[in-house]
């Protein structure tokens, strides 16, 4: 078989080609198809990125209309996943759930399993765009016990997810424009981030052929952690810990840096980015500006502020060239928003779904082998048995 390399955590090995997103980690570049991160952030909406990141073009307005038209004609879940919810605790995480619900649904759509030719791919695709987005809100509505509310095809896709959030049959929820284009804003900047730990496991997935949702369920979970999108959680409680202890950040600082300590900085370093996290400069300022406008004052943002710069000149996190990434500044613009904490990284995952959906489609497009990693065998030799009455 020849000599296998190692690299765990593929630090430095490639899984595939793919022409979706450009990254430069040393000079903090991100592109979906060619298009910086900035401009689509300030002049495009998400479902618009999520057709350029999923199909490679900026949609035509009717090519738009068409996408988020076909995505309105799935955006029913069966009745019976009510039951499914219903089965779990209301303080399960809501991760947890969402990721329980996507593999779900497979049982209420086997038609999308195997999807041989354009056209059941393409309706896999809405399909998991309009039910996703429900599901997800629904998670919340479980916890805080709420009925679960339906899609209302008359109103766009950012402005249902509030709609399901919030919405309660005694009080109608007004949008407001901050919000609205605050949340769309901050999907488009989780939309896709090349081969990341829950793409690599949505592409391994699906390599096997195990169909569309199966595999976003594996990213959902994939995600969770804190080491990846569970890190704006996890930041948000770092920071009212902080907060209580008495806005002191130091004695967080010194447990970061103390290798005795699993400790680490939540928000803080990336595998690639080694310079800056352009998602994190964006968000940065658009935290300033959403608290602005909706005039909200928030202690956490200065503890954050201050906690960024002493780590900025600090010898531990300068020569190992960590910075804060996207998942420092979101959870203060989604506090300020009224998302709860526990929701944060499920805020992440639907911002996400048009990356993981592009990343499978390109995988199985391009035809690609199944995933199946080498290894070095560093185990027993060969031995005998031991019968059970002589170990
Ligand atoms: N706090 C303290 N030390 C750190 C941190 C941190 N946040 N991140 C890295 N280091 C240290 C690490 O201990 C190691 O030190 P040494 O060379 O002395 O052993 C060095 O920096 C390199 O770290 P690494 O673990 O080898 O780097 P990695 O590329 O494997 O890990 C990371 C990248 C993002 C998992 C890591 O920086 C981390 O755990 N950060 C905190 C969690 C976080 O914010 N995650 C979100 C990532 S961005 C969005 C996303 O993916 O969802």
């Amino acid at each position: 078989t020849g000599a296998i390399t190692l690299d765990p955590g593929y630090k430095n090995s490639g899984s595939c080609e793919s022409a979706i997103t450009f990254l430069d980690g040393e000079q903090g570049i991100l592109r979906y198809r060619g298009y910086s991160i900035e401009e689509l952030a300030e002049k495009a909406c998400f479902l618009e990125v999520a057709y350029l990141i999923i199909f490679g073009e900026l949609p035509k307005k009717a090519e738009l209309e068409k996408f988020e038209n076909d995505i309105r004609k799935h955006t029913l879940v069966n009745e019976e996943m009510k039951s499914i919810i219903d089965g779990f605790p209301k303080n399960a995480h809501p991760m947890g759930v969402l990721s329980s619900l996507t593999c779900a649904l497979t049982a209420f759509n086997p038609g999308v399993v195997n999807v041989d030719n354009e056209e059941k791919m393409y309706e896999a695709i809405c399909k998991i765009m309009g039910k996703f987005l429900v599901i997800a809100t629904w998670t919340y509505r479980k916890a805080k016990g709420y009925p679960l509310n339906y899609y209302d095809n008359t109103k766009p896709y950012v402005e249902n997810f509030l709609r399901l959030m919030f919405e309660l049959p005694t009080e109608p929820y007004k949008i407001n424009k901050t919000v609205l284009n605050a949340i769309d804003k901050l999907f488009i900047l989780h939309a896709d981030h090349e081969q990341n730990c829950s793409t690599s496991t949505v592409r391994m997935v699906g390599s096997s052929h195990a169909g569309l949702f199966a595999s976003i369920s594996a990213g959902v979970s994939a995600l969770w952690g804190p080491l990846h999108g569970g890190a704006n959680q996890a930041v948000l409680e770092m920071l009212e810990e902080i907060q209580k202890d008495g806005g002191d950040s130091d004695k967080f600082l010194a447990k970061a840096k103390d290798k005795n300590d699993p400790f680490r900085l939540m928000g803080f370093g990336h595998r690639v980015y080694k310079n800056f996290d352009p998602r994190a400069r964006i968000i940065k300022k658009a935290a300033d500006e959403v608290l602005a406008e909706l005039g909200v004052n928030d202690p956490i943002l200065s503890i954050a502020k201050s906690l960024e710069e002493k780590a900025l000149k600090d010898e531990y996190f300068v020569s190992r060239n960590l910075y804060p990434n996207v998942d420092f500044y979101s959870g203060i613009i989604y506090r300020a928003l009224g998302i709860p904490t526990e929701m944060f990284t499920v805020m992440f995952a639907i911002g996400r779904l048009p990356g993981w959906v592009a990343q499978w489609k390109e995988m199985r497009v391009n035809n690609e082998p199944i995933g199946r990693p080498r290894q070095v065998y560093v185990g027993e030799p060969l031995r005998s048995f031991v019968e059970m009455d002589k170990r």
